[in-house]
């Protein structure tokens, strides 16, 4: 049976249509009302953290190298393809304002404590709730410094590889979500993670005969580059 609850979050904002994980890509996501929106966050060499997906500058900038290794003065001053700028995680959050939920992917090495201490920011000051946020990686470490730190952000293990492997790390830090490739996915195994108190997120779902099994499946969210399509 189709979820006509299925959660609908814009992945790296609205890729399908603005340049990924740009503010600008972010508002069109907003636009379309999704229930969330999925970001990717490395940590910058003056100890910000801002929102990029590639590990390197090159693919979606006009300069090169790791992302790790600049300084935000010098990420600010890069053009992101189509002449945006990278932003930072609170540039996002200020963005956002509560509208959606946050899925926060932690994608470089040493993000869970900034992570923490900023989304405890905006939980304490900002009018936030931790429900308001999801934070996933597929970097385990990341996740169980998230889960040493604040027990009351939910988490997600991301996965392309194994439900089974992600279903028994996450009862390792109390993560109650899985993030799984689409690919992975099984009507039956959809199943038993929910029956055992998981939810399912899955990602990235773009192509309109998918999206329909994915929730023939019954996940419980899609992240799609275009979620204006779900
Ligand atoms: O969070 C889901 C998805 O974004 C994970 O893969 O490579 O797009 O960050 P990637
Ligand atoms: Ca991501």
């Amino acid at each position: 049976m189709q979820n006509a609850s299925t959660r609908v979050f814009g992945h790296r904002g609205a890729k399908g249509y603005l340049a990924e994980n740009t503010l600008e890509s972010i508002e069109k996501a907003l636009n379309f009302n999704a229930d969330g929106i999925e970001i990717d966050v490395h940590l910058c060499a003056s100890g910000e953290l801002v929102v990029f997906h590639d590990f390197t500058l090159d693919r979606m900038t006009n300069g090169t190298g790791e992302v790790g290794k600049q300084t935000l003065k010098a990420l600010k001053e890069l053009i992101v393809n189509g002449g945006f700028q990278i932003p930072t995680l609170e540039e996002v959050l200020n963005l956002i304002d509560k509208k959606c939920l946050l899925n926060i992917e932690l994608k470089g090495k040493n993000t869970a404590i900034k992570t923490c201490e900023i989304v405890s920011y905006y939980v304490q000051n900002r009018g936030w709730d931790d429900t308001d946020f999801i934070v996933s990686s597929f970097q385990h470490t990341e996740l169980e410094t998230m889960f040493q730190t604040n027990k009351n952000i939910p988490l997600a293990v991301l996965t392309k590889a194994s439900v089974t492997e992600a279903i028994e790390f996450a009862k390792t830090i109390q993560a109650k979500i899985i993030h799984p490739n689409f690919a992975l996915l099984t009507k039956d195994n959809v199943k038993l993670a929910q029956s055992l108190g998981f939810e399912v997120n899955t990602w990235t779902v773009n192509n309109a005969d998918t999206i329909l099994r994915m929730k023939q499946y019954g996940v419980n969210g899609i992240i799609s580059d275009v979620p204006d399509k779900i």
